[in-house]
């Protein structure tokens, strides 16, 4: 089937975000780096401009900017009334309110916008789908990233999980995945048959991180190579 646009709900965070979701350290952001399903995040951006080297991996790269633009205004509104209706489920203490939240967001999907044309042209935001193969050779990136997409849409189901993220550890030495609770912040059986599952050959750990936004959204998993 066809990827559109009008079935993604585009909605970027910014390097400190990543670095906090995934705990990045400064010697991991030397390494090089593939984020998968990375939309409109301002992470690439910063973090190549910060001297690092890193690949943006996501569907919605075969469009403009200008239809992406248009996309983020249409959802932009539909978002903010949910984050509205649902404020209970988050905390407020690094983000303080919602108009802080629709800033933040906004300016990191802002800064992702001007760096869209020459981040494409230098091959830094690659039009890919998972659980497709990637051009790359084996082990070609040190770590592989997924915010706020593999693991959260359960409906995608057990076999596509499976499939993208073996494709993801063909092509990188370590993966993270933040968060490991569904839409609605709940633990689900994807997340414990997926972790049965790469445990048979990979070392596979849930760490604490350093970000919590939806409540209990506060851990990532990592699944590498060597045990
Ligand atoms: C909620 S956004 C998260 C954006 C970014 N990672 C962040 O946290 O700021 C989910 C992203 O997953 C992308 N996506 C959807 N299907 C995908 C697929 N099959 N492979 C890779 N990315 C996909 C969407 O296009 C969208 O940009």
């Amino acid at each position: 089937m066809a990827f559109k646009l009008s079935g993604v709900v585009p909605w970027g965070r910014n390097l400190r975000e990543y670095r906090d979701m995934f705990r990045l350290t400064e010697d991991d952001l030397q390494k090089r780096i593939a984020g998968f399903g990375d939309g409109p995040a301002s992470f690439n951006r910063e973090l190549t401009e910060h001297g690092g080297s890193v690949i943006s991996f996501d569907p919605i790269y075969q469009f403009t900017k200008e239809d992406i633009e248009k996309r983020i205004g249409e959802v932009r509104v539909e978002v903010m009334e949910q984050m509205w209706q649902n404020k209970d489920n988050y905390v407020w203490t690094r983000i303080k309110s919602l108009d802080e939240l629709e800033n933040l967001r906004m300016s990191a999907m802002n800064r992702f916008l001007e760096d869209y044309g020459k981040g494409r042209a230098e091959g830094r935001y690659v039009y890919h789908e998972l659980p497709d193969k990637l051009p790359f050779e084996d082990d070609h990136f040190d770590i592989g990233l997924s915010s706020h997409f593999l693991l959260m849409y359960t409906a995608l189901g057990y076999d596509f999980h499976i499939k993208a993220m073996a494709e993801m550890l063909r092509v990188c030495k370590q993966i993270r995945i933040f968060p490991i609770v569904d839409l609605d912040a709940n633990k689900t059986e994807l997340v414990d048959s997926v972790i049965g599952h790469f445990r048979e050959n990979y070392r596979v750990d849930i760490v604490d991180t350093d970000y919590e936004f939806q409540k209990g959204d506060n851990k990532m998993l990592m699944v590498g190579k060597g045990r």
